[in-house]
């Protein structure tokens, strides 16, 4: 913990300009191109390829209501493709696999921003690239607020840390260790342990409450975290999750441990107040697969506490607690028979959804058809014995109703979430139901470690249009 934690730049509009209705759209640019970082101190500058330069990539603040056209060109090597995770956006502009744009060439994806506050993020989803573009720093918070999550007084501003996970792996000499140059197909843990791009970092927090937005950008590891301080070992520090990957929960659940597997993102409320002039460390229960881990990847990063509030009279330091209902979250009907089973398996060296992989062609791939605004429930089961498989269904909330085999049970955040990752861990089966909606259109869904998604955890699924 010898390293500031650090945040994304924010990036502002180059222009804005009216909608016929008076609305408002925001017109944005983004370069993806190499950047050398210092990760290590004595080591050489590490390469990697980032939005803008940065890694992560430059951080949207967008309001509900407000549309934006984003137009990202490509000055890297690799083809790459932009997915913004979370958001429904129209297939055209949603990130498709194959709709790559070559370096040299833009590409302008529109982005609706209708939906409920949310902290998304945006990242690479180009065929066969997938792991390695998001690995070496194309990835990014995207994060959007509406007037219902103004209303709870959340901690804002400078208590209001968006916090990137990510795992790597480096060489000798500073390089990060190439997934595709190395020809892996399974995963990459990775020994390094990074929030916001920074090694085991250190934070300097106030003696208060603070809103932590997890996301998981690595590539293969999943966590179990939890908070630790001298006055407390082992995992006896509750906190509040009280948001997931489709914004705010139902109710806010108090925990002392937290899963997050690839692209899950859970929100926190912590307080550092009974740590005044403590340090509280965050800390990982979870192991790889069934491999030995590293060391010191139960270590993520750490908050120094000071010894005082420098504002008081803030308001937003939650006195009252949150509300026990946080939003009329819109959970699909109850519903009962299985529309579609699905198992993510491996088999003949290569990642499987029901058999099929992306390379089976653009017939064979679409493996469900949902009528647009039908109600399904699909049953997803990990059949590919010892590894875990986050499971991200494009364009819909989900709700994850029941887990059996595994961990046995929906985790009790679970419960009052909306997502669009759900963590189907070994021998796991779930239960997910969406309302299929609001668009037409053919998208995809896949497994988020993204060495899987590259090696083909990678099908896609039609919805069709109502007929007349
Ligand atoms: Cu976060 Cu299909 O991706
Ligand atoms: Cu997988």
């Amino acid at each position: 913990y010898t390293q500031p934690l650090t945040f994304g730049s924010e990036i502002t509009p180059k222009y804005t300009v009216p909608n016929s209705d008076g609305s408002l759209l925001d017109y944005y640019e983004v370069e993806i191109k190499p950047v050398d970082v210092q990760i290590y101190p004595n080591l050489s500058k590490t390469k990697l390829v980032g939005y803008n330069g940065e890694v992560p990539g430059p951080t949207f603040r967008m309001r509900q209501g407000r549309e934006a056209v984003v137009r990202f060109i490509n000055k890297g090597t690799l083809a790459n493709s932009v997915h913004l995770h979370g958001s429904y956006s129209r297939a055209p502009f949603d990130g498709w696999a194959d709709d790559t744009t070559d370096p040299g060439q833009y590409k302008d994806y529109y982005y609706p921003n209708r939906q409920n506050a949310r902290t998304l993020w945006y990242h690479d989803h180009a065929i066969d690239h997938t792991a390695k573009n998001a690995y070496f720093g194309q990835a990014g918070f995207y994060i959007l607020s509406d007037a219902q999550e103004d209303s709870l007084g959340l901690p804002s501003e400078n208590f209001d840390l968006p916090l990137a996970l990510a795992a790597k792996r480096y060489n000798s000499d500073g390089s990060l260790w190439d997934p595709e140059a190395n020809g892996e197909t399974t995963s990459v843990f990775g020994d390094v342990i990074h929030v916001n791009g920074v090694p085991w970092p250190y934070h300097k927090v106030e003696p208060r409450k603070y809103r932590l937005r997890f996301l998981n950008t690595g590539i293969s590891r999943s966590y179990q975290l939890y908070f630790e301080s001298s006055a407390a070992a082992g995992k006896q520090i509750p906190f509040t999750v009280f948001a997931s990957d489709a914004g705010l929960t139902l109710n806010p659940v108090q925990t002392n441990d937290l899963y997050i597997s690839d692209a899950e993102r859970w929100e926190v409320i912590f307080d550092f107040s009974a740590y005044a002039g403590k340090n509280v460390t965050l800390r990982n229960s979870r192991k790889v697969a069934a491999d030995e881990d590293y060391n010191s990847t139960d270590q993520v990063m750490r908050f120094i506490v000071g010894d005082k509030v420098s504002d008081p009279s803030r308001g937003d330091n939650l006195p009252n607690g949150l509300p026990q209902t946080l939003r009329n979250v819109p959970f699909p009907p109850a519903h009962a028979p299985t529309e579609y089973n699905f198992k993510f398996e491996h088999s003949n060296g290569k990642w499987e959804v029901n058999g099929i992989t992306w390379s089976a062609g653009i017939d064979q791939r679409i493996l469900a058809k949902p009528e647009r605004g039908a109600v399904q429930k699909w049953t997803l089961a990990n059949s590919a014995g010892g590894w875990s498989h986050p499971i991200h269904i494009h364009l819909v909330d989900l709700q994850i109703t029941s887990r059996s085999g595994g961990r046995g049970a929906l985790m009790p955040y679970e419960k009052v979430a909306l997502k669009d990752v759900m963590w189907l861990d070994v021998n796991e089966q779930i239960d997910v139901v969406a309302r299929y909606a609001p668009w037409d259109g053919v998208y995809m869904f896949h497994c988020h470690n993204l060495i899987h998604e590259d090696h083909e955890m990678l099908a896609a699924f039609n919805v069709t249009a109502l007929a007349d």
